[in-house]
């Protein structure tokens, strides 16, 4: 057992744990913060993805001791992080929620429960890995130049969704890029969603 002490969502916790227990069960289980969820537990499908350090990382697939002293930021606490991102008064009118989430509205980009919250935190993290100029694996030269459909696809490749109603992600995520200031990115014309794919009302 190990004594750790995780910042999640802005307010430190202290658990003792087993040194076998991942950060997601601790995340859920021991702390009773259950937007990561646990879609398939291996590492396939992103479900679980929360930001430590600013990095995307499956939860499911870290063990918690290695996050003492982390900063863990799940999609509970997107919204702070997302504070002052373009202005007080701009985060004001979104009524506290984060550019990527409000533009996740505005195309409705949601999906179910059990995706979007993954999708959502892994979207604010690919914008950062994006603005520090991190390439993807169908960047071409050493910096991406631009968030069009092909990077946008494959930076948020890890988060699955079995019912394959994905189409108004790519638009969600190239409106949140430009609310953050991005250099460049493809048209936000959200796509009607498929028959029996609408977003939870
Ligand atoms: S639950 Fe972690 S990747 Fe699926
Ligand atoms: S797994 Fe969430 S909508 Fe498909």
């Amino acid at each position: 057992m190990s004594e750790i002490t995780v910042d999640v969502d802005g307010t430190p916790r202290r658990l003792t744990v087993d040194t076998r227990t991942t950060l997601l069960d601790a995340l859920r289980e021991r702390l009773g913060v259950t937007s990561p969820k646990k879609g398939c537990d291996h590492g396939q499908c992103g479900a679980c993805t929360v930001l430590s350090g600013e990095r995307r990382v499956l939860s499911c697939l870290v063990l918690a001791v290695t996050q003492d002293g982390a900063r863990v930021v799940t999609a509970e606490g997107v919204a702070a992080r997302g504070q002052h991102a373009d202005g007080p008064d701009a985060e004001e009118e979104r009524g506290g929620l984060h550019p990527v989430q409000q533009a996740f509205i505005d195309c409705d980009a949601f999906q179910c429960g059990y995706c979007t919250p993954g999708q959502v935190v892994s979207a604010v993290g690919m914008l950062d890995e994006f603005e520090r100029g991190w390439p993807s694996a169908v960047t071409e030269g050493a910096r991406p130049p631009r968030l069009d459909h092909a990077e946008v696809a494959e930076r948020m490749s890890g988060n699955l969704c079995r019912c394959a109603a994905y189409v108004n992600i790519v638009p969600a995520v190239q409106q949140a890029a430009a609310a953050h200031g991005s250099t460049a990115h493809g048209p936000a014309t959200p796509v009607a969603a498929a028959p029996g794919t609408e977003a939870p009302r």
